[in-house]
């Protein structure tokens, strides 16, 4: 071999082996924990034993992180099996790991509702419950003292609307439990920070309040607190007000304790768009922004590494993908923002100055409910016309499917109907149910079937439950009463809301949920009366209910409710307008069913044997495209589709009867509406815009017309949310009288 050609080969083979090792550690280009510690902020993951015997894992940690939170392996289940017994092998093994590789540790968690031992019951607590707490937190904080930085001492303390969550601790020691935990944790290792921790406290809402308010009441008693620890589980398919996120870092910082991103994952729905990445992306960033910006935080944590590793696909259903790397440790965009973030100069909290937190705006109109002459006896049985008047609504959208909202196709499966009306301080409540299979057997109650409302008044919000069959559950103080018929297909409440509701408007949302067997846990239906994303757990995305005033009409008060908007998806190619809905574009966009006749104080859409239609909506930077189809077997009664569209001062209203082009209007730009040879598809266009519509909120309506009675008055309308178009005075006091008839309720439509 000629001098030259070896002197090649093995420049061949040097270059090889440096791709092989290049792409082997991939997580060291990434050089993220050089970053982090020349920023002097801990970047964290949650880890388990098992693996730590990954090489790419260890490679990934090393290189990326120099911080990390113990997962599981130090909560009590694990760590305190029996009432005599410490096992600390597990966590003993992750701790020495971090020791030996400069990593700080956060031991997880001293107090927590879940993950508990089963020796752990009312039957030790009841009389031992404070000598079982100190002995565990001076035994466990003991034994890690001068290696963990800092302990979550109280996770999760709190329930959705802010109050103390009624967990062991807080059953048998009452709100001390909380100062207790401190100070023995405190006495134990005088050096660890002391955490509070939670979720859904990140932006403003009831639970960050009452999160805020907490620690400041224990920082005002002299409670040895450090720092406070926002968890972050996000959904991505949603941008977080990050204006509110910022005001609730401020708020927090100025009660001088640290606080810290502790459990920061965004989740995606399987198979995830490339949009849905690139947001994904973009929340990491601003996240990572607000880390560096706030002098007071001193950590982002991600619960995991790669998506190998992750509690998401098995703790929300259809969902996964949320964390920095993927199945294979590659770097994902959000990873690279991150880094390219954490490299640069620390952004200043004035940066957050540009989102403006979302103040409360009304997206659609509120649910009525009317005040009765007589209360209804609240047995499960509708007797006589005690429940004749009132508004009765749909539950119809499936928030558990964002892509698809539509309910199940036959009547058969589940389908129901609700109404609320009151006397005083008591909303009374009727749901007819249809089920084919009811399950009330699984563990967690919520994937029962059951039925949730969702309520605020004032600041205060509430989530009450009733599983088929059982009352209100009783983990939350509820005044009423639940009660089913012996089939399951009526339930009769009443719920003592505390204050006069005559004339008011509160927060106010309702779902109903559907398992149909014993052996999946996970349920397979949650039904809402408005579109959403399955976050009224939260007290986030519910709507709103009016109730009539002492004159009779419903004049609803300042937006207290916030319905998700519809979503627009954005193309890049338009769709061909033939009436063939086949067009790749529309598989990607949501799918929204028709849900409320709008024309009638029953706006409910009987499934019978099929819904009566839906449809999507997309954009391309100006121009709004829909589809419509048709699912009712009768679709002679239908006439025509409205729509309407309003956006950067252009409104368009706009008719198209079944088989024919849209009906002339003083409209200039291109306009368009195609249907099948069948009638049951449509396809339209409207440019709506010069601006780019991208991020911008339309307002919206879109509407099935039924065919006109002699007046020519079509005999109903449905629409994808609840209203009253076209509802004619002349029925009572109730309707109509303070709405002009050419008044039309529009919802919001977010363009993408
Ligand atoms: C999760 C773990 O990631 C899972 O492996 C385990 O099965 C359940 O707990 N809030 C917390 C964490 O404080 O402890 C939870 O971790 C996620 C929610």
């Amino acid at each position: 071999m000629s001098f030259r050609r070896a002197k090649f080969l093995s420049a061949l083979v040097v270059c090889m082996l440096f791709g092989i090792l290049a792409s082997a550690q991939s997580a060291e280009t990434m050089k993220l924990r050089k970053w982090a510690e020349s920023q002097k902020i801990f970047l964290g993951t949650a880890v388990m034993p098992d693996y730590l015997n990954d090489s790419l894992f260890v490679d990934n940690l090393t290189n990326n992180f120099n911080y990390i939170t113990v997962e599981n392996h130090m909560k009590w289940e694990t760590i305190h099996p029996s009432q005599d017994n410490y096992d600390y092998s597990s966590a003993d093994k992750i701790v020495e790991f971090a020791v030996k590789n400069g990593l700080k540790v956060r031991g997880h968690a001293l107090t927590w509702h879940y993950q508990n031992p089963g020796w752990l019951g009312s039957g030790v607590l009841k009389t031992n419950a404070r000598a079982i707490l100190k002995d565990h937190i001076m035994n466990v904080v003991g034994h890690y003292k001068g290696k963990i930085r800092d302990w979550d001492v109280v996770n999760e303390p709190l329930s959705e609307n802010g109050e103390l969550r009624q967990n062991i601790w807080f059953l048998t020691l009452g709100a001390e439990y909380i100062e207790l935990a401190f100070k023995w944790a405190r006495e134990a290792d005088p050096k660890a920070k002391l955490f509070i921790n939670e979720y859904g406290n990140e932006w403003l809402s009831s639970k960050s309040d009452g999160f805020y308010q907490l620690v400041k009441e224990l920082k005002s008693k002299g409670v040895p607190i450090d720092g406070v620890g926002l968890q972050f589980h996000l959904d991505g398919h949603y941008m977080p007000d990050f204006g509110a996120i910022a005001q609730n870092f401020k708020r927090l910082s100025d009660l001088g304790v640290e606080i810290q991103i502790t459990e920061l994952d965004v989740r995606l729905q399987n198979n995830p768009s490339e949009k849905a990445i690139d947001q994904q992306a973009k929340i990491y960033g601003e996240i990572m922004r607000l880390a560096l910006a706030y002098k007071a935080c001193t950590a982002m944590i991600t619960w995991g590494i790669s998506d190998k590793h992750s509690w998401i696909p098995s703790s929300f259903n259809g969902y996964g993908h949320g964390l920095l790397f993927d199945e294979s440790y590659k770097s994902k965009p959000a990873a690279k923002l991150v880094a390219e973030i954490l490299s640069s100069s620390r952004p200043k909290p004035e940066y957050f100055d540009k989102y403006k937190s979302t103040v409360n705006s009304r997206a659609v109109p509120p649910f009525r409910a009317v005040k009765l002459q007589k209360e209804p006896v609240i047995d499960g049985k509708v007797d006589g016309d005690e429940w004749k008047n009132g508004y009765t609504y749909s539950l119809l959208f499936n928030q558990l499917d964002i892509q698809n909202l539509a309910p199940t196709s036959t009547q058969k499966d589940i389908y129901a109907t609700w109404k609320i009306c009151f006397s005083g301080t008591k909303a009374y409540g009727l749901l007819t149910r249809e089920d084919d299979i009811t399950v009330t057997g699984h563990k967690n109650p919520w994937e029962n079937d059951n039925f949730e409302l969702f309520y605020s008044v004032g600041n205060n919000w509430k989530q009450i439950r009733t599983i088929v069959g059982q009352g209100w559950q009783t983990d939350i103080n509820v005044n009423g009463k639940a009660i089913w018929s012996p089939d399951g297909k009526v339930l009769e409440f009443v719920v003592d809301l505390g204050i006069d509701l005559t004339g008011k408007t509160l927060g106010w949302s309702a779902a109903l949920s559907d398992n149909d067997t014993p052996k999946n846990e996970m349920r397979k239906y949650q039904l809402y009366p408005i579109v959403g994303n399955n976050t009224g757990w939260q007290g986030k995305g519910f709507g709103e209910i009016s109730f009539q005033n002492e004159d009779g009409y419903f004049i609803d008060g300042p937006a207290v409710g916030a319905v998700m908007p519809f979503a627009s998806t954005a193309i890049t190619k338009a769709p061909v307008l033939d009436g063939d809905p086949s067009d790749t574009e529309w598989k990607n966009a949501s799918l929204y069913p028709f849900g409320f006749n709008q024309y009638s104080m029953d706006q409910t859409v009987p499934l019978t044997g099929t819904y009566a239609g839906h449809f999507k909506i997309l954009n391309d930077t100006k121009t709004i495209y829909g589809l419509v189809q048709l699912t009712d077997s009768d679709i002679q009664k239908y006439k025509s589709v409205e729509i309407a569209l309003s956006i950067f001062g252009n409104t368009v209203l706009l008719n198209s009867e079944t088989g024919k082009d849209f009906t002339k209007t003083s409209w200039k730009k291109p306009l368009k509406a195609v249907w099948s040879k069948d009638m049951r598809t449509l396809e339209f266009m409207v440019e709506i815009s010069d601006k780019p519509l991208a991020n911008n909120t339309a307002k919206f309506s879109i509407g099935l017309l039924g065919a006109a009675d002699s007046s020519g008055t079509p005999v109903f309308g449905l629409f994808p949310f609840c209203g009253y178009n076209r509802i004619n005075s002349g029925t009572g006091k109730d309707l109509g009288a303070i709405m002009s008839k050419k008044e039309i309720d529009l919802a919001d439509l977010l363009c993408q």
